[in-house]
């Protein structure tokens, strides 16, 4: 399996206002090469608060673009996701998983989504609900929690950071929420493996070592 995180934040790692707005941290160049990254992977995933939140598409919007699309998975404990979502309408276009740990909801079914249920919610079980479905290659896009469930699981194979210059504060959201460290030697450590201007912001990828 890989897992790609990708973030878009202010320069203060923050990936939303307090009040949850997030459109659009990052500009425009940076938004076309993250389609062209999603491209590149078999699903791309989010949690509920995302898909709450920004109700996305998550689909590859790129001009001239008529290949594949990622499957789209949500990690949704209580499927939340409504059947009118944006996700949920194009159920039939693009493969949709919920991967939830409740009986699958009929009108997501009804929709064309793949409802799940697991057995648990830890990302070792949704890599592997995933690879078992022949998803190996796992682009991951938020938010906050989701990013470190995976982190702190150190499931997260390579981070894909674009960072915009502004700043938000404090009061706004995290790119990562907690990661429960106490002590700065069990820092997650990455090696910077490239860094690349796009338009106003910057592209950085890392690898765990
Ligand atoms: N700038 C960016 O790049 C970017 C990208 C994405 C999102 N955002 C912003 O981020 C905010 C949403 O982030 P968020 O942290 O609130 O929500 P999130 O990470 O999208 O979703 C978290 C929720 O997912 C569910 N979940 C199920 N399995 C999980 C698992 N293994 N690990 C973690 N969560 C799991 C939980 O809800 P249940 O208990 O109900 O299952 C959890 O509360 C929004 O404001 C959005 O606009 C920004």
């Amino acid at each position: 399996m890989t897992v790609t995180l990708k973030l878009a934040t202010s320069l203060d790692g923050r990936i939303a206002t307090a009040t949850g707005e997030s459109r659009w941290i990052t500009g425009p160049e940076s938004r076309a090469e993250t389609h062209q990254m999603r491209a590149g992977h078999q699903a791309v995933m989010v949690g509920i608060g995302t898909a709450l939140t920004d109700d996305p598409e998550l689909n590859v919007r790129l001009p001239g673009y008529d290949g594949p699309h990622p499957a789209r998975v949500v990690l949704d404990g209580a499927q939340r996701l409504s059947a009118t979502s944006r996700l949920a309408v194009t159920a039939r276009e693009i493969p949709t998983l919920v991967l939830t740990l409740s009986a699958p909801d009929q009108a997501l079914v009804a929709a064309g989504v793949q409802v799940v249920t697991l057995a648990h919610r830890e990302p070792v079980d949704v890599l592997a609900a995933l690879e078992g479905r022949g998803l190996r290659d796992i682009f991951i896009e938020g938010g906050g929690r989701v990013a470190a469930s995976f982190l702190k699981a150190d499931l997260v194979d390579e981070l894909v950071w674009f960072r915009a210059p502004i700043l938000i504060g404090g009061e706004g959201r995290a790119g990562i929420a907690d990661l429960g460290l106490d002590r700065l030697a069990d820092a997650l450590a990455f090696r910077r493996v490239e860094v690349r201007e796009m338009g106003r912001d910057l592209m950085e990828r890392y690898v765990r070592i």
